[in-house]
């Protein structure tokens, strides 16, 4: 089981990408969403990061559910970026605007 969230130079941008993988044998468990509450809400109450943005697979919707009930919304979809050796699928490209995040929960 791995959770990324890369923290990066202030000065160079202020978008922080999120990845998360958990053991196939412990899927459903709400492992993942457990684990990723506390990057999203360090980020929110920090200065420096003002977006979480992830990629996910059109077609991976155990984790594209759990990106949506954690407030990320889909913000694009480029075609055919994803391919492994069968059919080519879209990637979504998500993210959560922390300033908006936070105007919204004021
Ligand atoms: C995506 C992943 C991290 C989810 O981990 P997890 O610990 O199983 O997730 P949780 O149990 O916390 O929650 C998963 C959500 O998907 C739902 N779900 C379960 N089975 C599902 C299915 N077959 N189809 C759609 N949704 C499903 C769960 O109900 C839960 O939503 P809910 O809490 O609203 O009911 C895990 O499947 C994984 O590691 N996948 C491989 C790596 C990957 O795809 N990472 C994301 C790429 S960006």
């Amino acid at each position: 089981m791995f959770i990324v969230l890369e923290w990066t130079a202030p000065l160079m941008h202020n978008v922080d990408e999120l990845g998360i993988s958990v053991r196939k044998s412990r899927w459903g468990l709400g492992i993942a969403s457990g684990l990723i509450d506390r990057p999203i809400s360090s980020a929110k109450s920090g200065e420096v990061t003002k977006k979480i943005g992830l990629k996910v697979r059109e077609d991976n919707l155990r984790a594209v559910k759990l990106y949506r009930r954690k407030e990320f919304l889909i913000e694009g979809r480029p075609s055919k970026e994803m391919c492994v050796g069968g059919p080519y699928y879209d990637e979504l490209l998500m993210g959560i605007d922390l300033d908006l995040a936070a105007s919204s929960n004021a």
